[in-house]
């Protein structure tokens, strides 16, 4: 007779924290607990649409870049989007979704993205301001990531936080070439930091003590740090950037505190971030019906590529008959 699936669960459950605990990496094939498992493919696809909805607030300028310098940066930046949501829409096949499903929920408003992506870009120093504020952000959060105790996550990370770090200097060395440049341009860019410093905060997600999911990730190895945890981090990262800049971050209770050795920083408005989480932000419709419309567009490459992926399986298959 079998063990009695209770027993051998919890025989298995006990070699999973086992893993875990010595901070290995769980793979595909592995036995993993359910909640596990729906954890991780609520985060990863999260991640993964956050990625491709990403490249639109920035794809906008692609056509209007000043130089053509600033094009080819932009355009290679945008392509490294969508290559991180490909990575990460594999890594959560790996859990047994598909892909196809995940988009179809994606459209249909039943997975989210990143809040940050509901926010437009109507000025180009918006280019700069969200690969040094939001790239930067985006780091904060990824990097433990690298360490995630889920292998095709993890491995994701790596490849995709080397091309983060890329976008992050490209943001400042823009920002930078326009505080360089005339009065206008300054003020351009001060104007764009203003609209983008908070949502950035709420990158993080939720203060910890609202965030319901953090300490079962904290204790499955799939989350390092807690949202506040990093947001501090980001803060103390930002400050001094901000200053060889020469912006002014809008929080007047941004302040040293030498005996914490970090910055104090004031409270971003929570009720916005429930209010675009919720689809109620500046741009949520518009992403929305962007996605769903690329998707229609694109209906004729996916049908082609099946279609040639199909003739060359028929060309594979023995033509019948003994050989
Ligand atoms: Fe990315
Ligand atoms: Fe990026």
């Amino acid at each position: 007779m079998a063990v009695p699936a209770t027993a051998d669960e919890e025989r298995l459950n006990a070699e999973f924290e086992a893993v875990v605990d010595r901070q290995e990496r769980i793979e595909p094939r592995d036995w993993m607990p359910e909640g596990y498992r729906k954890t991780l493919i609520r985060q990863i696809s999260q991640h993964a649409h956050s990625e491709i909805i990403g490249m639109q607030p920035e794809g906008e300028w692609i056509s209007r870049a000043p130089s053509l310098r600033r094009k080819a940066i932009l355009l290679a930046k945008v392509q490294d989007e969508a290559g991180h949501g490909l990575y990460l829409y594999s890594a959560a096949e790996t859990l047994g979704v598909d892909r196809a499903d995940l988009t179809r929920r994606l459209m249909s408003g039943a997975q989210k993205y990143s809040s940050i992506f509901n926010y437009p870009t109507p000025s180009y120093a918006d280019v700069g301001t969200i690969g040094w504020l939001v790239d930067g952000a985006a780091i904060c959060n990824q990097v433990p990531l690298c360490r995630s105790s889920y292998g095709p996550y993890s491995r994701a990370m790596i490849r995709i936080c080397k091309e983060e770090s890329f976008h992050q200097r490209q943001g400042y060395e823009l920002l930078m070439t326009m505080m360089r440049g005339t009065g206008e341009q300054r003020a351009m860019v001060q104007e764009s930091v203003d609209r983008w410093w908070w949502p950035s905060l709420m990158m993080f997600g939720p203060p910890d003590a609202d965030s319901p999911n953090t300490e079962k990730s904290m204790r499955w190895g799939i989350k390092r740090h807690t949202n506040d945890e990093l947001r501090q981090r980001f803060v103390d990262m930002t400050v001094p950037q901000a200053d060889a800049l020469g912006v002014t971050l809008p929080d007047p209770e941004l302040a040293w505190n030498p005996e914490r050795g970090r910055y104090d920083f004031g409270e971003p408005d929570w009720a916005e971030l429930t209010r675009v989480i919720k689809g109620d932000g500046p741009c949520n419709a518009e992403r929305i019906d962007h996605r769903r419309r690329a998707h229609e567009e694109g209906a004729w490459v996916r049908e082609a590529a099946a279609a040639f992926a199909a003739r060359g399986r028929a060309a594979a298959a023995p033509a019948g008959g003994e050989s």
